[in-house]
């Protein structure tokens, strides 16, 4: 069982990486090689089976083949541009997360052994005047350019499997927090960075007011149902291959709250409230009120509350227990 995942450097492929060479097998077999492939080299993950990195740009349809082969069992699509980026470089945002995406599905298709392929598609494809809640066959309504590519790659993932190219299936992962590293161009970035600057002693800017609800999993859970993902039998995921992943709604008073409870009462000391027209735009288009029916009743699972994130973040990036 050779896996390949392309966006391999992020931090969900690092994590992803890393949790694979653990476990040693997937889909009831043996990992032989873990292969992560990103814009630049990414960093090898500790496993106990042959690591490999490469370079590629899934913008270019050339530098797809030269990585992308028959021998991958499973193939993670994770490489993409995020939502803030992708709304202020239309160019930009097609050429990755659509032609990308598109160059990627087409490689696997005319190599013709039919891999597994995972693609991370985004609770961004859900958006406007749809009524709550948000179920897994709700109309995808997208109010951005970003959610819009992940949309278009959602049905790209569905016809590739039912004309028998790939075995895919799409994750609508939630906002991912808390996130390790720095702040990027999510217009999500201040849901991790509102906790981990401060949990690191660093002050953190909230764009929004404390009520404002959202639909939230931790980095752990998210690689755990990557994992899984892959795992489920062909049969077992219907004629719809895209759902949504599990996930929690909080506000941003009950993240800060589970901080407290955590981490004690200074680290929320060090949020400053200054709102941001911008941003606000964008996030109030999204939605927070989820079923994920279908992923829970194939066994994937979400965080029991905002305390494990808060709690693994610790744990897993600061080395605390
Ligand atoms: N983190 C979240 O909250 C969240 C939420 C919903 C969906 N997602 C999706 O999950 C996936 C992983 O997210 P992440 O948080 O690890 O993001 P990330 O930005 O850390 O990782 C994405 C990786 O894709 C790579 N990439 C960008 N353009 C590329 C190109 N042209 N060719 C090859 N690689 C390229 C980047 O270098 C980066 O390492 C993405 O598809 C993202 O859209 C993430």
């Amino acid at each position: 069982m050779k896996v390949l995942i392309i966006g391999g450097g992020g931090v969900i492929g690092q994590k992803l990486g890393a949790a694979l060479g653990k476990k040693g097998h997937l889909r009831g077999r043996e990992i032989s090689q873990i292969a992560l492939a990103d814009i630049v080299d990414p960093k090898p993950v500790p496993a106990g089976c042959p690591v490999t990195t490469h370079a590629i740009d899934i913008a270019h349809r050339a530098s797809v083949d030269q990585v992308v082969s028959a021998d991958y069992d499973v193939i993670y699509l994770l490489a993409a541009i995020v939502s803030g980026q992708a709304e202020a470089e239309f160019e930009t945002g097609m050429n990755i997360n659509f032609f990308g995406t598109y160059n990627v599905l087409e490689r696997v298709r005319t190599l013709g052994n039919k891999p597994v392929v995972v693609f991370s598609s985004s609770i961004a494809v859900y958006g406007g005047e749809v009524p709550d809640p948000i179920i897994d066959h709700t109309f995808l309504n997208p109010q951005t350019s970003y959610g819009m590519q992940k949309a278009v790659g959602e049905l790209l993932i569905n016809d590739y499997s039912r004309k028998g190219f790939l075995d895919g299936r799409a994750f609508r992962l939630p906002t991912i927090s808390v996130r390790p590293g720095k702040a990027n161009a999510a217009a999500s970035s201040f849901m991790s960075s509102i906790i981990r600057e401060p949990l690191n002693g660093v002050e953190a800017v909230c764009p929004v007011t404390e009520d404002f609800p959202h639909y939230y999993l931790s980095p752990r859970k998210c690689v755990e149902n990557l994992i899984k993902g892959a795992e489920i039998e062909a049969q077992d995921l219907g004629m719809n291959r895209a759902m949504m992943m599990p996930g929690r709604m909080w506000t941003i008073r009950q993240v800060i709250d589970a901080m407290d409870v955590v981490a004690g009462p200074d680290p929320a000391k060090l949020i400053r409230w200054e709102s941001d027209a911008v941003i606000q735009k964008i996030v109030n288009g999204w939605r927070y009120d989820m079923r994920p029916e279908k992923s829970l009743k194939l066994g994937l699972t979400a965080d029991d509350s905002f305390e494990d994130n808060v709690r693994y973040y610790m744990q897993d990036e600061l080395g605390k227990s």
